[in-house]
């Protein structure tokens, strides 16, 4: 075969990595992984050298990033947001450091390397101490405007002290592993699509309109510059470091100065056996010449700098042959097709299964049993299928299966939803998966009740609804495999203690479609107590807040089902908890009083103090007014203190705050 001229598969690869970013940049919803997308971007690098004349001003390679999305205001940087360039083995870093050094004309020069968090940047403005603007990188040149979003976003602080002209940082916003494996799980509960990495989803959650969405993320910021007029002020990067996390920013303690390759390699090396203890994802290390003088005097080429470069991580994938396709049950009755893989090692783990999510995603992929397949781990538990790189000689094609596997009941699909569901509430796989909800932490919160116990219960009849585990007798269990005396009896007092439990953690427990611990929340507190919610239409589920018409119908449609009927009477006998009290009721020595707060307390952060008001019950609000019951200065208290005072507001610091939260007034 003639290979293609030059520029055809020039244009080629621009069109696909143009198509790459937009799906990356601008919809958050990349189909390929990043180490394919950089091999295609190295590929066109590498033909834009070998052929200068066919170099354009809109090559993707001279380009940083995507257009800002429509529905976000854009916004000028102060200064480019720079990408930069890669090192992906041992000896492109010493190729870079011979570059240095050259640059350099021999001079000692040392080196910060920071991990590279998988993120996404941000810049964020202040103004007389307070934030004023944040923006993400967009093209580099312009952002789109977040602030309401960045506002949200609890490490990066709204105030700074001592800062009275104009700063900016520039960060990473990145989603904690934790967090993400949660959203994922609570998206599949709710019939949502999952995000594919951390970095994905922290785009997602950033560039949403709606910042109450982004607040319930649990975002995360890591800033690694400060800048002054757009650009750097101190003579060192450590030191701008030092100064950003004396100002209240949240920055990387795992950095470090090193002073030859060797040390960074050292660095280099470390992380990379330890990225698994992180809680969040990293995808290399960043390396940057500390002194700012000798970053001046190295200077930029057209697209990054030349005193710093971003060491890669080799992502962490690798190539099995996927064995056959099966497909579990869950306790919605989703039925999630399963890749059974040859164990192969990803970075230190051994893998034998990756999830394929539904049939989409396997028809996406044009995978079939027998087909050597690319899988990646990243931030998630269960590994995922990244591509097809060949297919079996031997292929079996995946078909969703009619009925389940589990209970051969009938399986359907409904309009607008990607999984397919079995709909027998008997089935036993359901069962099993609703009993392990039921039973979780954080739900019902009844310890031992774990797998291997679950599976006997159910498998042989003794166990047919939630409601048969408050029969259970210690004596019983004792019998069954795995199970001593005392393990027995202690499961015996957690189930009996779990009659107890709050009306919200019994609702999520139910596993009515939808319905997790938030929505669970507000509809104790809308309508508790359960039998207020069991008898309400659909009309009336939709007066309470976040619950449009398809909670409503779920919820309405799980009360009207005869034996879920039969199944809240039977939880009644057994002496389930019914009843909702709100917290505040309960506890507030503070209900009916607003407080402000106003400057730094010595203890508690501005978010905590707000929480322990709220649990005793009390307001809490923005600005003083005669309404106001206390306000509690902490140091460099404003204009809020002088208000106070004004008005005669009474004002009051931490330790007497911590007191009226205890007993309700200050002891004299
Ligand atoms: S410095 C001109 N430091 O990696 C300097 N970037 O490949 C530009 N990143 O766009 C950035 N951690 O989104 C820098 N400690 C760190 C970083 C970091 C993550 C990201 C950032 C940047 C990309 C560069």
């Amino acid at each position: 075969m003639q290979p293609l001229p030059a520029q055809q598969t020039i244009n080629s690869l621009r069109e696909h990595l143009r198509h790459h970013e937009h799906l990356y940049y601008v919809l958050d919803q990349p189909v390929i992984s990043d180490a394919e997308y950089d091999k295609l971007m190295r590929h066109l690098q590498e033909l834009e050298e070998a052929h200068p004349e066919l170099k354009t001003g809109d090559s993707p390679t001279v380009r940083v990033g995507g257009a800002p999305r429509e529905g976000f205001t854009k916004a000028k940087h102060s200064s480019v947001m720079l990408s930069l360039d890669n090192a992906l083995n041992e000896a492109e870093l010493r190729e870079f450091d011979r570059r240095v050094s050259e640059g350099l004309a021999g001079a000692p020069y040392r080196y910060v390397a920071e991990l590279k968090l998988d993120g996404l940047s941000m810049a964020v403005r202040y103004r007389h101490g307070a934030m004023v603007l944040a923006l993400t990188r967009g093209d580099g040149s312009e952002g789109e405007e977040v602030t309401a979003n960045a506002r949200t976003i609890r490490s990066a602080p709204l105030q700074v002290k001592g800062q009275d002209g104009e700063f900016e940082v520039r960060g990473e916003v990145v989603m904690p592993n934790a967090a993400f494996q949660k959203l994922n799980a609570e998206r599949e509960t709710t019939g949502l699509p999952r995000y594919a990495n951390p970095r994905n989803s922290a785009a997602g959650s950033l560039r949403i309109l709606d910042p109450s969405i982004t607040a319930a993320r649990k975002l995360d910021y890591y800033t690694y510059y400060y800048l002054e007029q757009g650009g750097p002020v101190f003579e060192s990067h450590w030191a701008s470091l030092e100064r950003l996390q004396e100002l209240g920013f949240k920055v990387n303690p795992r950095r470090k100065l090193c002073d030859t390759v060797d040390d960074l390699l050292d660095f280099i090396r470390e992380w990379e056996a330890k990225r698994d203890s992180l809680p969040y994802e990293i995808d290399g290390v960043v390396i940057k010449i500390d002194s700012l003088a000798q970053q001046r005097q190295l200077g930029y080429t057209a697209k990054a700098p030349r005193w710093a470069i971003a060491f890669k991580y080799p992502a962490r994938q690798a190539v099995t042959l996927v064995e056959k396709i099966e497909v579990q049950v869950g306790r919605t009755g989703a039925l999630t097709p399963v890749a059974h893989l040859k164990p192969v090692e990803v970075s230190g783990v051994i893998v034998s299964r990756a999830t394929l999510h539904n049939e989409d995603e396997i028809e996406r992929l044009g995978l079939a049993a027998g087909d050597t397949v690319v899988i990646e781990r990243s931030g998630d538990v269960i590994p995922k299928v990244v591509s097809v790189l060949e297919h079996g000689a031997q292929r079996e094609l995946f078909l969703m299966p009619e009925r389940c596997p589990v209970c051969d009941g009938v399986v359907t699909r409904a309009e607008g939803e990607v999984a397919r569901r079995c709909i027998n509430t008997n089935c036993p796989a359901r069962l099993k998966e609703s009993i392990l909800h039921f039973a979780a932490r954080g739900v019902m919160d009844i310890d031992g009740m774990g797998d291997a116990l679950v599976d006997q219960l159910v498998s042989t009849g003794r166990v047919k609804n939630i409601a048969d585990l408050y029969g259970l007798k210690a004596e019983e269990l004792a019998a069954l495999e795995r199970m001593g005396e005392k393990s027995a009896a202690k499961i015996v007092t957690n189930i009996d203690r779990s009659r107890g439990a709050a009306l919200p953690r019994l609702l999520n427990g139910l596993g009515i479609p939808f319905v997790g611990e938030r929505t669970a929340q507000i509809l104790a507190d809308t309508f508790g107590p359960l039998d207020g919610i069991r008898t309400l239409t659909e009309e009336e589920l939709q007066k309470a807040d976040e619950v449009g018409p398809k909670v409503a119908a779920a919820v309405a449609g799980f009360f009207a089902e005869q034996h879920n009927q039969d199944l809240i009477e039977r939880l009644r006998e057994a002496g389930v908890n019914f009843d909702h009290v709100k917290k505040e009721k309960i506890e507030g020595t503070l209900v009916g009083q607003t407080f402000v707060l106003t400057g730094t307390m010595p203890n508690l952060s501005r978010d905590e103090a707000k929480k322990r008001l709220e649990t005793a019950g009390a307001k809490v609000a923005g600005s003083v007014s005669k309404k106001t019951s206390y306000v509690v200065a902490g140091e460099e208290a404003g204009s809020k203190l002088d208000k106070a005072r004004e008005l005669g507001v009474k004002v009051v610091d931490e330790t007497q705050m911590l007191e009226l939260i205890e007993h309700g007034k200050i002891e004299d």
